[in-house]
């Protein structure tokens, strides 16, 4: 399971921003022959062979069996072992399948030996097993040729209060399997092969985008991948979906998209969708409809900038890059990744704040560094800054000339007076070069918790073309000067 983003969200949600406009969910009649032919192909090519989906079905079983003999063995407190999520559904793309397997335990358990037991109890019945974290541990492991994520959790009766962001899971489980019919679930295939290729599959930090749960969920709602998109190429953001009987949940200013988790309606499914994921899917929803073509469903990996290509991009552009390399703190991408677009917004301010024109940012992780390159009008800013001062006749200005013609003064023009009849002056700016410029800046930045490194001098400022290629550069460069829609690019 990809299990971001594992935290317990607020219930409720603050009273800043707005309430969105409830969505129109009307279900138009699908007259779209050429959607319908080439999805039944895809739904072909991406189902899964029956001989796998007995497979799939048998493991299952065995997993349970197997978890519910090592808890005897080691008198387990364990409750229950369910195969939930789309491996327990038929909802899984065939090339991408990972069973998530949940060890539920009492909930008076405490937390520490919740995941001890659990931990204990997967490395009981996986091989090649290796502990993750989100905020909630897991063990990754092997059984029988799967991968198989083995989640402990607790047995609530009540999902409106979980005590662990997994808690809700058997209840989800229950929800959808009581209302899936194999057209809905081939329909799920569909619509997830299509935010696969759309780049917006997955809620995980470093994706922002949609969870299997929010997938599915709107599958239901809406019927098919069809009756989603034809709904969804109208919406405007911030999206609410209409749910019947209760009262819409307050919004915080950036939320996309709500949807109440039909098992607890407090909580908002999409939390982890960011806008312009939700903006992307409302764009290729209109644009796949009116011509639907196989590369809507194929998923081709970007391609990377390399660092020569982008220099000639930028000389033709006429502006400058520049790179930020931080040293990379030793977190779980789930906490890196927020604090690394944290960061990137407050140094693309800062040198927005410092005088130069900001064109563009992004910003990419690597094994030992995290890299944020921005895109400014100048490398240069000019000498002259100009200072306003006061208005002619007040007190101040006595104050303001004595202190700008001081023998001293870094004046290039002035003190003068301005058209609306103040005073002014231009003085110099000593520091130019804009890497000099945010180099001296970076101590007072905020830079996310864990990305302000102990010893600046291991953070470094260059002109792109002062850095050498590597993968997370060109990474950064794509998503800095190749902004096209995927679907406008050519092949
Ligand atoms: P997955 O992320 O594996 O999703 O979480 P999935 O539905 O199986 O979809 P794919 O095909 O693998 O992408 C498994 C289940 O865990 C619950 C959801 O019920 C989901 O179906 N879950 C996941 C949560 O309750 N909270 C989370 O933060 C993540
Ligand atoms: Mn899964």
């Amino acid at each position: 399971m990809a299990l971001p983003p594992l935290h317990l969200e607020p219930k409720v949600h603050p009273p800043r921003g707005g309430r969105a406009a409830v969505a129109p969910t009307h279900r138009p009649v699908s007259v779209n022959v050429e959607a319908d032919r080439l999805e039944t192909e895809v739904s072909r090519r991406i189902s899964p062979s029956s001989e796998m989906e007995a497979r799939v079905a048998r493991v299952r079983t065995e997993l349970v069996d197997r978890v519910r003999t090592a808890a005897d063995t080691r008198s387990s407190p364990l409750v229950r072992a369910l195969v939930a999520g789309s491996a327990a559904r038929g909802t899984y793309l065939s090339d991408r399948l990972d069973i998530d397997l949940f060890l539920l335990f009492p909930p008076d358990l405490p937390k520490d030996r919740l995941r001890e037991e659990g931990l204990a109890l997967g490395r009981a019945v996986l091989t090649q097993t290796e502990t993750r974290y989100a905020e909630h541990p897991y063990l990754r492991g092997q059984f029988e040729g799967f991968s198989v994520d083995a989640v402990p959790g607790f047995a609530i009766t009540d999902p409106s209060h979980p005590l662990s962001p997994v808690d809700r899971t058997p209840f989800h489980q229950e929800y959808l399997v009581a209302r899936e019919t194999p057209e809905l679930v081939a329909q799920v295939r569909l619509a997830k092969q299509f935010f696969r290729s759309l780049g917006v599959y997955g809620s995980e930090s470093r994706t922002e985008g949609f969870s299997g749960y929010l997938v599915e969920l709107l599958v239901l709602r809406f019927g098919s991948l069809q009756g989603l998109l034809g709904a969804a190429r109208a919406w405007r953001l911030p999206v609410r979906i209409e749910t019947a009987d209760r009262d819409p949940p307050r919004l915080p200013a950036d939320v996309a998209l709500i949807l109440a988790d039909p098992v607890d309606p407090h909580r908002n499914v999409a939390t982890a969708l960011s806008q312009r994921n939700l903006a992307l899917l409302v764009l290729g929803a209109g644009a796949y409809l009116d011509h639907p073509t196989e590369r809507w469903f194929e998923v081709r990996p970007v391609p990377p900038l390399a660092r020569e290509e982008a220099i000639a991009l930028v000389r033709e552009r006429g502006t400058h890059v520049l790179v930020v390399s931080l040293p990379r703190p030793d977190l779980v991408d789930d906490t890196l990744y927020p604090q690394v677009r944290k960061a990137e917004r407050a140094l693309a301010e800062e040198v927005g704040r410092s005088g130069f024109e900001v064109i563009g940012s992004s910003s990419s992780v690597e094994p030992e560094r995290v890299v944020v390159a921005l895109e400014v009008g100048h490398a240069h800013r000019p000498a002259v800054r100009v200072q306003p001062g006061p208005p002619a006749g007040l007190d101040r200005v006595g104050q303001f000339l004595e202190k700008w013609t001081a023998p001293d003064a870094p004046v290039l023009q002035g003190p003068y007076v301005r058209p609306d009849g103040s005073l002014g002056v231009d003085t110099r700016r000593s520091d130019r070069e804009v890497e000099t410029v945010l180099r001296s800046a970076l101590p007072r930045l905020s830079l996310g918790r864990d990305l302000t490194p102990p010893d600046p001098e291991r953070v470094t400022v260059r002109a792109l073309t002062a850095e050498s290629d590597t993968p997370a550069l060109s990474d950064a460069l794509r998503e800095l000067l190749d902004r096209r829609l995927p679907w406008l690019r050519s092949k």
